[in-house]
Parts: structure tokens; C-alpha cells; sequence
């Protein structure tokens, strides 16, 4: 298994072109700097930190959003830890294969640590006295919290907060200044919101699924952490992301595996139109498909900025028909797809479109990726995924 997976680790190199944002890193806030005694230092990266790097903690590191950010914080220099809990939701082998790379290509070491756990935070955050945190740790996904309601309440809800204690209690104990926040919160806030594209001054009290509610709660309790102790937290409300070391539930590649294995697929029918940018009536979902790498840029910017309290939608601000997402993906992987239509499941929302105004303005946010080239950098990586797979089948 571990000799699989170290081969993994040679074989996906990842194609995500980090830049280096045009900027000169600098230490952004004027806080104290205190003394790193730590033996733990020298024994979790490659180089030593100094006062001069960011201290980052990323949750949630072993999974699709939050391994590519670590990677790229660390080629921008930032000293990374990450935390994960390698749940089984879905396949654990590509979360190991994850933090393998991280580990052995960019000196990240990669906990295994519930964030529900308090005690164990306070114990990380004192030991390395993070600048930032970013906290991507969650139970994804919107139609397994039909299934589970209670693994969204634990690890969203619960585990945000006791992060937040945790932080409160290492800081104040300890004398540091709290640490700039960025949260992953998503654009399923919006919920059965009819108004389009989606403004972050839109009211979010119609969510359409418990995943939802989550993370509606997630930005209220930022705030409340704000008000109350003066936390920095800014929530990035995601909109479908996708792309190489994707998520194997989200849809683009659920239908990439059917295509690829020559399985029926389900495309969904809307009773009702669905607004969007198509001119003529659509009655099928679309969705503001953002490819990683933007959603990296943005991320990071978010972080190194450290707004106060904010929340700001990350989308590609141009919704795209499901069913094109499919044709897009029988050209790359050169098959048919075998279609069959169902009605829109419970829970689910017929459009997602993000109005990226705030994005552009707070964080100079400008996706790059159209879907084309986007799905083609999945496709490639999905081809070598699944034969790497077959390869190592008697390992994993
Ligand atoms: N991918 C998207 O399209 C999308 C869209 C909107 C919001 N988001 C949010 O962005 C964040 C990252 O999403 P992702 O797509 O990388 O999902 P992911 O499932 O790949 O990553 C989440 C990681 O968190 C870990 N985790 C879950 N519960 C935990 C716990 N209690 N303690 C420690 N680790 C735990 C999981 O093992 C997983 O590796 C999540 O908060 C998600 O809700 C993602």
C-alpha cells in the first residue's frame, strides 16, 4: 500500500499553474512576534520558519480544495500544516494519495485530527502559533445530507466552533494575536434563491438542503466570533469547483466515471425553467462550474488580504447546462455517454450563478478557466487516476 502510493506521488504531478500573483510577499499585519522554541518545527518541513512566514493551518488539507491551496501556499513560501480526518464519504486511497504529495513533494505534514476535537486544536495551535487558518474541513456535498444529516451538524457546525474555541482559548492563553480566518462556506446558501446571478446581499434564508443550512450557520457564527472577540473571518462561498484530484461524488466525475466504464448516466429535468444565460427556455440545471485554479487565486488573496468580516462569492459567473458538461466530457474521453433523464431529486436546486462584483473589488478575483479547458485538465488527470488505480489494484 505505502509503496503504491509513494509511486502515486511520482506518477500525478498535478498541471495547476500557481503563479506567484505579481506581488512580493510581505508580512501583512503589524503583530507580535513571539519566540518559535518548538522542536515540532524542525520535524514538519523542509525548511525551518522564520518570523518572515506565514503560519499556516489548512483543515481539511487531504481533500480536493484544500490539498491544492496548501500546495500553492507552500510554493509561495508559507510554512504549512494540514489536518484531516480521512473519512471514509468517499474514497480514502485519493486522500492518502493527497497528502503523500503534500509530504513528499512540498514538505507539508498532514495530521489526522478531528476538528471536533478541542483539546487536540489547542494543543496543534499552541505548538505552532498559526498567522492563518484556513478552514476547509466539512462533510461536502448536498445529497448525502439527505442521507446523514447528523455527519453535516458534527463536523460543520460543531467542528467550526470548537476550532474557533480553540483558537480563542490557545490565543488568549498564550498572549498571541488571533490569527486571520478564511472558511469555506458555498453557494448552496442561496438555496431556492430565484434571482440570478446570486449577490452576497441576497437574502439566504431559503436553503434547500441541510448542507445548506450548515453553512448559512458557519457565517453566522463568524460574525459572532467577530463581534464578540474581533476575529478576522472571511467566508469564500464556492461554487461548484472542479478539476484535476476533483471530488469523485460531485457529478462531472460521477459521469466521467459512467462515461469512461460505459454506465448509464442520470441528467436531471427541471418542471420549471431554469433562468439563465441560454437564450430560449432551458428545463434542465445549470451550474457556475469554477475551475481550481481560480478558485486557488482567490482563496489565497482572501487569506492574505484578512478582511474583517466578510463573505464573498468565488464562482465563474457563467452558469453552464449540465447536459454540456456531458457532451464536453464524451469528446475528451472519446466515448458515448449513455443517457437516461430523471426529475431534479429532492434537496437539489435547479441553477447556481455567482455575481463575482465583491470577488473583483476585495480580492482582484478574475476566473481564467472556461469548462473546455477546464474539463480537459480533469480528463487527463482522470485517464492516469483510473490506471494508476487498476495498476495498483492488489496495493490499495
Ligand atoms: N468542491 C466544491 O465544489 C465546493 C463547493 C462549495 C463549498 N465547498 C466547501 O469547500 C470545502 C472543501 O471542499 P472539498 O471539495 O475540498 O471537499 P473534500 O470532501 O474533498 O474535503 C474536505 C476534507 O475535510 C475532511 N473532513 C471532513 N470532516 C472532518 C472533520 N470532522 N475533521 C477533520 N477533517 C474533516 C475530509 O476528510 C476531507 O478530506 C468544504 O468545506 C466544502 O463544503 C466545496
Amino acid at each position: 500500500m505505502f509503496k503504491a502510493i509513494i509511486h502515486g506521488c511520482l506518477l500525478f504531478h498535478c498541471s495547476v499553474d500557481v503563479d506567484n500573483f505579481g506581488r512580493k510577499r510581505k508580512w501583512f499585519h503589524n503583530r507580535r512576534v513571539k519566540a518559535f522554541s518548538s522542536p515540532v518545527w524542525l520535524l514538519c518541513s523542509g525548511k525551518h520558519p522564520t518570523t518572515e512566514r506565514r503560519r499556516v493551518l489548512v483543515t481539511g488539507a487531504a481533500g480536493f480544495i484544500g490539498f491544492h491551496v496548501a500546495k500553492s501556499l507552500s510554493q509561495l513560501g508559507d510554512f504549512v500544516v494540514g489536518i484531516d480526518n480521512f473519512n471514509d464519504y468517499y474514497d480514502r486511497n485519493l486522500k492518502r494519495l493527497r497528502a503523500q504529495v503534500l509530504l513528499h513533494q512540498f514538505g507539508i505534514s498532514l495530521q489526522d485530527l478531528d476538528i471536533t476535537d478541542q483539546e487536540a486544536l489547542e494543543h496543534l495551535i499552541r505548538e505552532y502559533q498559526f498567522t492563518h487558518i484556513l478552514h476547509l474541513a466539512a462533510q461536502a456535498g448536498v445529497q448525502y445530507s439527505l442521507v446523514n444529516p447528523l455527519s453535516y451538524t458534527s463536523s460543520n457546525v460543531q467542528g467550526f466552533v470548537s476550532l474557533l474555541e480553540a483558537l480563542k482559548n490557545s490565543c488568549l492563553s498564550m498572549n498571541l494575536d488571533f490569527p486571520v480566518i478564511v472558511y469555506a462556506s458555498s453557494s448552496s446558501v442561496y438555496g431556492k434563491n430565484k434571482k440570478v446571478p446570486f449577490s452576497e446581499s441576497d437574502s439566504v434564508t431559503m436553503p434547500a438542503n441541510i448542507y445548506a443550512v450548515t453553512k448559512i450557520s458557519n457565517e453566522l457564527v463568524a460574525q459572532v466570533y467577530h463581534n464578540l472577540y474581533g476575529f478576522k473571518l472571511t467566508g469564500l462561498r464556492y461554487f461548484t469547483v472542479y478539476g484535476a484530484w476533483g471530488r469523485p461524488d460531485m457529478s462531472y466525475y460521477l459521469f466521467a466515471e459512467a462515461i469512461y466504464e460505459q454506465r448509464e448516466l442520470f441528467l436531471y429535468q427541471t418542471e420549471q425553467p431554469v433562468l439563465s444565460i441560454y437564450p430560449g427556455t432551458v428545463m434542465e440545471p445549470c451550474r457556475d462550474f469554477t475551475h481550481i485554479t481560480d478558485i486557488i487565486k482567490g482563496t489565497i488573496a482572501a487569506l492574505y488580504k484578512g478582511y474583517d468580516c466578510e463573505v464573498i462569492n468565488l464562482g465563474n459567473c457563467y452558469p453552464q447546462r449540465i447536459s454540456y458538461m456531458v457532451q464536453c466530457l464524451e469528446e475528451l474521453l472519446g466515448k458515448k455517454a449513455i443517457i437516461r433523464y430523471r426529475p431534479l431529486p429532492m434537496g437539489d436546486v435547479p441553477c447556481t450563478y455567482a455575481d463575482i462584483s465583491k470577488a473583483k473589488n476585495l480580492l482582484d478575483f478574475e476566473p481564467q478557466v472556461n469548462l473546455e479547458q477546464g474539463l480537459k485538465d480533469f480528463s487527463e488527470w482522470f485517464i492516469r487516476w483510473k490506471e494508476w488505480k487498476v495498476d495498483h489494484a492488489s496495493a490499495i
